[in-house]
């Protein structure tokens, strides 16, 4: 047995129908909150209010930010961070998909510090933790409900940074299948492939521990069982519980051993062709796996049958994955969505400082990166 470290300290309540305990759950809280979410879809679904009545009869009073766009840019921090201070907020509540949650984190971080988000993103030790979070996850993908990362996006680099504080786990999450019914097919799909990456990637991690084995598995095991099942009819609850499951296993997983080379290449082709994040990931997955199958070693070699295994063809993980992603309508080629190999040296260059690449098994030069590329166009 190696060495390993395990730190899990959300609090989890899952369930169809878990989100009637919202109230009861915040209710010795007591102070004023910032709701952070997206533009559209809480209000759309009825859940803002849901979550506003809730708060409400808890007697706590709540500010509102809506203006998380997909892929929330750092100004958006900024504008949700100044909002929080100048209203004196003291706790904040995320719902939505995996951008509403990493921004809520990142303003949390942000609020507390009164500092400039891009210090972090650079990688300055913020002095305090950031304000609590609880959370309530409308999509089954990212697992930002139970790890300590935000993602954000700074358009002028064409990038994605990751913001990683060991304080930054949500108190509470609240995971409610049933809010997950009104996901549209194709982000139903791209955020499921996220949780199918996030496992993966996990499994071949030098940071894995017995723990994020055991939550990585049986994730694959649940979205290649169940991401078909939802995808044709989204209000499936069984289904929807079980990718629901599969993406916070997945995100328990992460949140032990981060994510690995695919995910650092996805950010640029993400920002700059507007791939969603998952689907971006998952495409990168099969040449890492090909590459993986090269190396002289037996432990990722085994790991990568493995992988194969759980997606039913033991023998040829890539080609298992690329068959899984045509199963639920993915082309698993970048060229399908035109990526051009006359970008990818550019993509390549701005990903060879990544913490991804020294704990993926492997050497990452700037010569295998665009390698990966080029066998996923
Ligand atoms: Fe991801």
């Amino acid at each position: 047995m190696t060495s390993f470290t395990h730190h899990m300290p959300t609090r989890l309540i899952f369930g169809p129908g878990s989100i009637d305990r919202l109230s009861d759950e915040v209710a010795s809280i007591r102070h004023r909150c910032l709701i952070v979410t997206g533009r559209r879809s809480a209000r759309l679904s009825g859940l803002l209010e849901t979550a506003q009545d809730a708060l409400l009869s808890a007697q706590i009073e709540s500010v509102l930010f809506d203006q998380v766009e997909p892929n929330p840019t750092l100004s958006t921090i900024t504008d949700g961070a100044k909002l929080a201070q100048e209203k004196q907020i003291k706790w904040i509540l995320g719902i939505g998909g995996g951008s509403a949650l990493d921004a809520a984190k990142a303003i949390a971080l942000t609020a507390a510090n009164g500092s400039d988000i891009k210090e972090f993103v650079c990688g300055a030790r913020p002095a305090r933790p950031p304000l609590p979070l609880v959370v309530v996850p409308t999509t089954s993908g990212t697992g930002s409900e139970v790890t300590p990362y935000s993602v954000v996006t700074d358009p002028a680099e064409c990038d994605k940074f990751g913001i990683s504080n060991p304080h930054m786990f949500p108190r509470l999450a609240i995971l409610d299948p049933e809010l997950t019914t009104s996901m549209p097919e194709k982000v139903s799909v791209d955020t499921g492939l996220d949780a199918l990456s996030h496992a993966v990637e996990a499994l071949l991690s030098s940071l894995r521990s017995p723990f994020s084995d055991m939550y990585a598995t049986e994730a694959i095991e649940l979205v290649f069982k169940s991401l078909p099942s939802v995808r044709e009819d989204g209000s499936f609850i069984p289904g929807r519980s079980s990718m629901q499951l599969a993406a916070c296993l997945a995100g328990m997983a992460i949140a032990d051993t981060r994510t690995l080379v695919p995910h650092a290449l996805s950010y640029p082709i993400t920002v700059f062709y507007d791939i969603p994040h998952g689907r971006a990931c998952c495409l990168l997955l099969p040449a890492f796996l090909e590459r993986l199958s090269d190396l002289d070693d037996e432990f990722v070699q085994a790991r990568v049958a493995k992988i194969g295994g759980l997606l039913g063809n033991k023998d040829d993980a890539p080609d298992a994955l690329r068959a899984f992603m045509e199963s639920v309508g993915v082309a698993p080629r970048l060229g399908a969505y035109g990526v051009q190999d006359s970008e990818i040296e550019r993509f390549a260059k701005q990903s060879t400082g990544k913490g991804h690449l020294g704990i993926s098994p492997g050497e990452w030069s700037m010569e295998d990166l665009l390698d990966l590329y080029r066998r996923s166009l």
